[in-house]
């Protein structure tokens, strides 16, 4: 393409999206009129609930939320949030000064950079992650330092393993969980830990709870925030996408630290103008009457999951089972670099997975698989790389 304009050097900055030459080749593939098994993306295939949908559709008719919706989002969904914190973790919050209403939670994680990062400054990023923290850090030009997430310490950051001078220049921390990509959890004293490290340190931690909803074998998520003092040193960004279905709404809020959420708040009045009140008025209801959507859908994962991971071990295929999020984190075999695996998949069983690599240097020698299809799909996907006799 020929550009007519030259781009800002933070826009030159941006990593370039690994997966799009994955999307690339599945299209070439299904256009030869392959029926390919899509396992690679993170996009939940389930419908919004009912009862959310019909609520949106009530409130469009609302006239006054055809006009513009106040800068800061709708008082009666900061309430609706803060309840739910306190129903589901029994954190308390302040609805005006401890809420960020956010147009989806990647919005939030690439604006949190450009709030509180100048050029130079340190992050200190999971590795393998989700790569749009690497967009924030790359408008801010900041500098990133990474946590490596290996199995022997359960998918966690080694706080011990980074020396203090990176922490003591370090301003800002991601973390997640459950995590995407390598599906593991957090307890609470881990998110007592960091508490103490990043208070000591003088760390902002963000911890993304996108996959809050989502934990296995009766083991429910710790929230970052219900640890003692976790509120002065951090927030937490939770979505509906994957909470309720509702990735395609753009909806989501982050919680905690004043200063944060102000800095959020104040990004914001100079992008947007808030949500359509519709959408909050449905997000708000979600949030009040979640219990039955909520646990229905964490239940289709967990069904899938226990299918999963019982074909793939009977084909021999060793692999620990996600204790939470709707991803599966598989070793691959050994002489295999994990796009060469992913590659193979595809090209042979026309099954797509993510090549864990694309998340981060110490993805290599993982796939991640997302059980975002029907369980029949997932079986039929098993019993292709059966054939291909790898195991
Ligand atoms: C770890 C993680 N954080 C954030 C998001 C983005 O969530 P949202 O749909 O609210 O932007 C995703 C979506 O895939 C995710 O996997």
């Amino acid at each position: 393409m020929t550009r007519n304009f030259e781009t800002s050097e933070a826009l030159n900055r941006l990593p370039e999206q690994f997966f799009a030459k994955l999307v690339k080749k599945v299209q070439s593939l299904a256009n030869e009129g392959h029926d390919i098994i899509n396992l690679g993306q993170g996009n939940p295939d389930q419908p919004t609930p009912q009862h959310i949908v019909d609520r949106l559709k009530q409130a469009a008719d609302n006239p006054n939320y055809h006009k513009y919706s106040p800068f800061r989002g709708q008082p009666f969904l900061k309430e609706a949030v803060c309840d739910f914190y306190k129903r589901e973790y029994n954190v308390d919050l302040d609805p005006e000064t401890e809420v960020a209403i956010l147009f989806g939670a990647k919005t939030g994680l690439v604006e949190i950079s450009q709030c509180l990062l100048n050029n130079g400054d340190v992050a200190l990023l999971p590795d393998p992650g989700y790569p749009d923290y690497l967009s924030g850090m790359a408008l801010s030009h900041a500098k990133i330092e990474t946590m490596p997430l290996t199995q022997e310490h359960d998918f966690l950051p080694d706080y011990g393993d980074i020396d203090a001078a990176t922490l003591d220049k370090a301003k800002l921390m991601f973390l997640n969980y459950p995590n995407n990509p390598t599906a593991g959890v957090a307890t609470p004293s881990f998110f007592d830990e960091t508490v103490e490290i990043a208070k000591k340190h003088h760390i902002c931690v963000v911890h993304d709870f996108a996959y809050g909803a989502l934990g296995f074998d009766g083991e429910k998520p710790p929230s970052f925030l219900a640890s003692e003092g976790a509120k002065d040193i951090g927030v937490e960004m939770y979505t509906l996408s994957k909470t309720f279905n509702m990735a395609g709404w753009r909806i989501a809020f982050a919680v905690g630290n004043p200063s944060v959420i102000e800095s959020l708040n104040l990004i914001q009045d100079h992008m947007y103008v808030s949500i359509f009140g519709a959408i909050q008025e449905a997000a708000a209801h979600a949030l009040q009457e979640p219990e039955e959507a909520i646990e229905t859908i964490r239940e289709t994962y967990e069904k899938r999951r226990d299918a999963f991971m019982t074909a793939i071990h009977a084909i021999g295929w060793k692999a620990e089972a996600p204790k939470g999020s709707f991803f599966a984190w598989l070793p691959i075999p050994n002489g295999f670099k994990s796009e060469e695996f992913a590659d193979l998949l595809l090209e042979k069983a026309h099954v797509v997975v993510a090549p864990g690599n694309g998340f981060g240097e110490y993805g290599e020698g993982y796939i991640r698989v997302g059980l975002l299809t029907e369980e029949s799909r997932l079986l039929e996907a098993v019993k292709r790389i059966e054939k291909l006799a790898l195991f």
